[in-house]
This record gives structure tokens, sequence and C-alpha cells, in this order.
């Protein structure tokens, strides 16, 4: 019989960039870069290729991966010019932490890494607060669940948008559809008032062109644990979203969360120098966030944003 895998495996790329190998005893692997904690890879026990990675990504470390899971904190878009479009969590070096002792309640016998970030490894001028954003990424055979929590280590309140920002590997959009937004507001970025709001009635969503929009659940038909769904011709992926606050004095309380549905399509992909070609037709970004408005969390609270995967 073949010796199983260690759970995680640590090695490091031709360009000194620390990569992070996640295996669980059913077969399913998952691949995380230190840099950025970006997961490159989820790869299911039946061998479904549940993310997309652009070919062209740049892995050296000298720009934010390009495809499967980069993170965006403390700011979505670049509302502060001064900080890197989706801030700096994503170009920041974070921290493995060794034998974690994490359950994961989605997942029974997980395997899972975290990996941590603070001030002293990410931050800016223009951000200049004491945080603690703690990653953990569980695996299970056919489920990914990505938790960031985000921790306010000082003694004053500060404000923050963080996105989850999921390359799905959908194999071809022209046949993709997803479900789960249907009464939702929707802002379309690219619309002529992407200010402005307006209810989606929408019970599939289909793409044929350059989608950037983010779904507001305010107003949405079903409970908010409920997943989307994204209609793949190689099968469903659902994806659950929740975020939770956590007082200083351990009070918790749900926080609804956005989620934003991007695909650059022809022009847009061909302008980006790490979009591999046709790469626009094989993927589609389903992102679970806090980006509506910036989220306050007060000294010694914390925000944990979920995100569920699970191929179908
Ligand atoms: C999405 C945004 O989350 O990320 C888009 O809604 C943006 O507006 C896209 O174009 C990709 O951003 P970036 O910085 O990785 O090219």
């Amino acid at each position: 019989m073949a010796e199983e895998r260690p759970t995680i495996e640590s090695c490091t790329n031709e360009s000194g960039q620390q990569v992070v190998t996640l295996s669980h005893s059913s077969g399913a692997t998952a691949t995380i870069y230190a840099f950025g904690a970006t997961v490159t890879d989820f790869t299911t026990a039946s061998g479904r290729q549940v993310l997309w990675t652009s070919s062209k990504a740049k892995l050296d470390g000298t720009k934010a991966i390009r495809g499967g899971i980069p993170l965006a904190f403390p700011q979505f878009g670049q509302p502060d010019k001064r900080m890197a479009q989706h801030g700096f969590a994503r170009i920041s070096t974070w921290e493995l932490v060794e034998e974690p002792s994490v359950s994961v309640s989605e997942i029974e016998d997980a395997a899972v890494c975290v990996f941590k970030l603070n001030p002293a490894m990410g931050t800016h001028e223009a951000w200049p607060f004491a945080y603690e954003a703690e990653y953990v990424i569980a695996i299970g055979a056919e489920t990914m669940v990505n938790t960031l929590s985000i921790r306010n280590t000082g003694d004053e309140a500060f404000s923050f948008q963080c996105l989850i920002h999921t390359y799905f590997n959908i194999q071809d959009i022209t046949t993709t559809t997803v479900t789960g937004f249907q009464g939702a507001l929707v802002y379309d970025k690219i619309g002529e008032t992407p200010d402005e709001c307006s209810p989606d009635g929408n019970q599939l969503i289909t793409i044929d062109g350059n989608v950037d929009r983010v779904y507001v659940p305010e107003g949405i038909d079903a409970p908010l644990e409920d997943p989307c769904v994204i209609n793949t011709p190689g099968g469903n992926i659902s994806v659950g979203r929740t975020a939770l606050y956590v007082d200083a004095e351990g009070g918790a309380r749900n926080l609804p969360v956005d989620t934003v549905v991007w695909n650059p399509w022809i022009e847009k992909a061909a302008a980006m120098a790490d979009f591999e070609e046709g790469g626009w037709q094989r993927m589609l970004c389903v992102e679970p966030g806090l980006v509506n408005g910036p989220q306050t969390c007060e000294p010694q609270a914390a925000i944990a944003l979920k995100q569920v995967i699970r191929a179908e």
C-alpha cells in the first residue's frame, strides 16, 4: 500500500517562494503560496480542478498571483489611491503556522493549514493599525473551507474591507450559469451608474461579456446562509459565504456577506499581461467579501469571513 502523504509539505520554488502542499487522506490536495497566502490549486479526490490559475501568473513575489484565491485586505479595489489595488495582503508574505490545532465544522477529518499576517509582515502608512490576520485553509475530499479572520489587537477602532477573491475553473463560460442571488441588490461596477444599486431579478446569471458586479444580500429571497451555485459543464460548485463579528467580550453576530461576480471578457483580459490567452473563457470569479462599505472593528474584536466550496 502506498504511504500516505504528510498533511503539510513545504518547499521553495525557483524564485525562492515558499509553496505549501496540503494533502487530505482522500487524495484531495491544495497548493498555497506564502506570498499572499494565495491558494493556487484545489484538486478534489475525484480529480476535479476547482480553481483557475493563469499559466502566465507571476509566481516570483513581484505581483499578486493571477488566479486561485488571492485575498483583498484592507481595501477592495482602490478607494484609497495611496494603497495598492485590493490592499497589501495579497502582495505580502504570510507566515505558515506549524502544527495548527484547528477543527473545521464543515469537514469531519479535514486537512488544515494556517497562515498569519501582522503589521511586521504587511502594512501601509495609509492603514497603520495594529491587527492580526489569520487564514485557515481546510480541505476534505470534495470541499474546501477558507476562513479569513481579522483581529483588532490595538486600542483604537479601525475600518476595512476584505474579499476572498476566488477564480473558479468553469471550463466554458458560455454554458456556465450562477444561481443564488435572486432579489439581492446589485451594483454594476462597469455600468453607467456604478454607485447606484438595483434589485436583481435574474434567477439565473449568464455571462456574455465583461461582468463586474457586487451583489449585496439586502432583499435576497433566500436565507443568508444558502450557498450560491455555479453550474459548469464539469458539474456544480456551491459557494457558501458567512461572516461573524466577535466583540471583545466574545459576543457574536452574523454579518451580511457581499459577493463579487467578475469576468474581464476578451479585451480586458488581453490587456492583462499575466492573463493567459483565452483564459477568460475558462474562469469566473465569484468572490465572497465585506466590500459594500467598510466594516468597523472595535479594539480586541474580530471579524471572520468564511467561504465554503463544494464540488458537486
Ligand atoms: C474584482 C474587481 O474583484 O477584481 C474588478 O471587482 C477587478 O474590478 C478584478 O478588475 C481584478 O483585479 P486585479 O487587481 O487582480 O486585476
